[in-house]
């Protein structure tokens, strides 16, 4: 992969970054800002280095529409507030304010442009479209740094088309996700354990197939546990479940028996009667969750199995809160995940922006981790064995 230094002395020059600042906003202000602080040592590298630094980045999906929602200032705000350089703001990506933010741009300073995604050629899957945006953008600048690791796996006009007009490097934070993410999944310190939570097993059917080939242990929690404690004929109550995803689940727990991988599942559960913070939680066994009650996290037991499975364990992937960890009656699985990796000694990446913003929420230090990924989608498909095109682009 190129890195930065292949571009030579940025110095004066106009590096157009894309950077991930898709981040948590409630009533328009920013709750997790860990995605921009994770895109500053590029930054500062760059700024520092007297570039003029102008930022591609979307905001949620517009869809193609300018709407006031998605709009990228809040996160100009926080910029600049946490960068060194200072931080200018262009109401739009393509037209006259980037043109004159970009013109006006001292060396050393960073100009942030409006969500690409507010133009529909940005996400288009017509390679045409894409690639006419992908040239006007690169009429902004001279060479192009992709940093946004989070969307890497998205072959999209700012991430994967502009790579392919200007001289193009990744940037530090692409650098150190590809050798974390790579460390843990392609030739793993073993026993090698992962574990998977989130809500849905279908967002991650592709992860668990390969997985199967590569984990030793596979520990199951969060909202697709239940879908899996349902493959095995135990009921779930109103759990969420994925019932047209039953046959798939009984044949990974079929290929981990033949295969010898230690696929484990809840065995006891925290439940409630309704998805609510304040909605009374008690503990009952992963096979007899009532008919009125809903499984919102794993229970004390399945905690202490899931710590003593990863303490055996030299390498460590974690994708997916175990529970509802917003709310602090759900939130104990997921701190457990979190104690028995920041306490290990084992390598440890954890992936999926949920999961990463869990840590930070449940107030871990993030340094006692081996690595906090920024990428949801995109650390996804790494551990799924995927090419990503943002990444082959930069390997052409
Ligand atoms: C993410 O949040 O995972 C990235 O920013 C990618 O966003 P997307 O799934 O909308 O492409």
């Amino acid at each position: 992969m190129r890195t930065i230094e292949s571009l030579g002395d940025v110095s004066g020059k106009r590096v157009l970054v894309r950077s991930d600042f898709n981040v948590p906003l409630k009533d328009g202000v920013i709750t997790d800002d860990g995605r921009i602080r994770a895109a500053l040592p590029t930054l500062e590298l760059l700024t520092s280095s007297g570039a003029k630094v102008i930022i591609l980045a979307h905001l949620g999906r517009p869809k193609g529409e300018v709407k006031a929602e998605f709009s990228l200032a809040p996160v100009a705000k926080r910029l600049g507030e946490l960068a060194s350089a200072p931080v200018h703001f262009a109401t739009d990506t393509i037209g006259t304010s980037a043109h004159e933010t970009v013109a006006a741009l001292p060396d050393g300073e960073i100009a942030l442009l409006e969500n690409v995604r507010f133009d529909p050629r940005e996400t288009s899957k017509d390679d045409a479209e894409r690639e006419t945006l992908a040239r006007e953008y690169a009429e902004l600048g001279d060479v192009f740094v992709s940093d946004g690791f989070g969307v890497v796996h998205r072959k999209q006009a700012s991430v994967y088309d502009i790579a392919k007009i200007l001289p193009s490097a990744a940037g530090l934070l692409v650098v150190k996700e590809i050798d974390s993410l790579r460390k843990a999944t392609e030739d793993p310190k073993r026993p090698y354990a992962v574990v998977l939570g989130g809500s849905k097993v279908s967002d991650k059917l592709g992860v668990i197939a390969n997985l199967l080939t590569k984990a030793d242990i596979l520990l199951i929690g969060g909202g697709m546990a239940y879908t899996f404690l349902a493959a095995q004929g135990h009921p779930v109550g109103t759990s969420l479940l994925e019932a047209d995803q039953i046959d798939t689940v009984k044949g990974y727990l079929d290929e981990a028996a033949t295969r010898g991988v230690d696929l484990v599942l809840p065995v006891d559960v925290v439940v409630a009667p309704a998805f609510d913070a304040d909605a009374p939680a008690t503990v009952v066994d992963a096979d007899a969750i009532p008919a009125d009650q809903m499984g919102l996290d794993i229970g004390p037991k399945t905690r202490e199995l899931f710590a003593e499975k990863l303490a055996s364990a030299k390498t460590v992937a974690w994708n997916g809160p175990m529970g509802v960890f917003e709310f602090a009656a759900f939130a104990d699985g997921t701190r457990a995940v979190a104690a028995a990796l920041s306490e290990g000694s084992m390598f440890s990446v954890i992936g999926g922006g949920d999961s990463a913003a869990a840590v930070r929420q449940l107030g871990f230090d993030e340094s006692t981790f081996s690595h906090i990924s920024t990428g949801g989608g995109a650390s996804l498909e790494l551990l799924e064995g995927k090419v990503l095109p943002g990444i082959a682009v930069l390997e052409d």
